[in-house]
């Protein structure tokens, strides 16, 4: 466990080799908080499918700026903005329903649902012209909850 709160912010371009970048520093930021592999794994999906949004359906056929803030609290919680200033969502709750998808082709419509499913919290906040701010919280509990479990019968 950390002992004191920690943020950092990163801009970056919504170039697509900035996909795995972003996942990669995320990754490695969290790793502070000794984080379990899946919950690690987690996160790095979560953050790999905002951004990978913002570079294709924000910034369609143009690059644009890429915000992401990630601080982590004393109590392990993680939080995880990202943020464009694309095109925006007309209808947000339209867009997180499981396969709507704007793009046809190779888009699964899923993003926003894995996002969901592999965060405790999901907020999604977008004006059209403007851009989208999505934001992904989870809470870290690591080894902890293993060690507070109570251990098997040891002979
Ligand atoms: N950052 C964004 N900027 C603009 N539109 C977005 C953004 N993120 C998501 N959307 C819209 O929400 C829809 C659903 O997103 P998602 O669930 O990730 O599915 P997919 O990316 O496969 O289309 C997209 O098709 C797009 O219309
Ligand atoms: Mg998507």
């Amino acid at each position: 466990m950390i002992n004191t709160a920690n943020e950092i912010k990163i801009t970056l371009t919504s170039r697509s080799v900035n996909e795995s970048f972003s996942r990669a520093a995320i990754a490695a930021f969290v790793s502070q908080a000794d984080p379990t592999v899946e919950e690690l794994n987690d996160i790095k999906t979560a953050v790999s499918e905002a951004v990978t949004n913002c570079i294709v359906h924000a910034y369609p056929n143009t690059h644009g700026k890429i915000y992401i803030t990630a601080s982590i609290s004393l109590a392990g919680k993680v939080l995880i903005r990202i943020r464009d200033q694309g095109l925006g969502i007309e209808d947000v709750k339209k867009a997180r329903e499981p396969l709507y998808t704007t793009l046809g082709g190779d888009r699964a419509g899923l993003g926003f649902s894995v996002m969901e499913s592999f965060s405790d919290k999901l907020y999604v906040r977008s004006k059209l012209g403007k851009g989208t701010t999505v934001t992904i919280e989870k809470q870290i509990w690591g080894k902890l909850k293993a060690e507070k479990a109570p251990k098997a019968q040891e002979s």
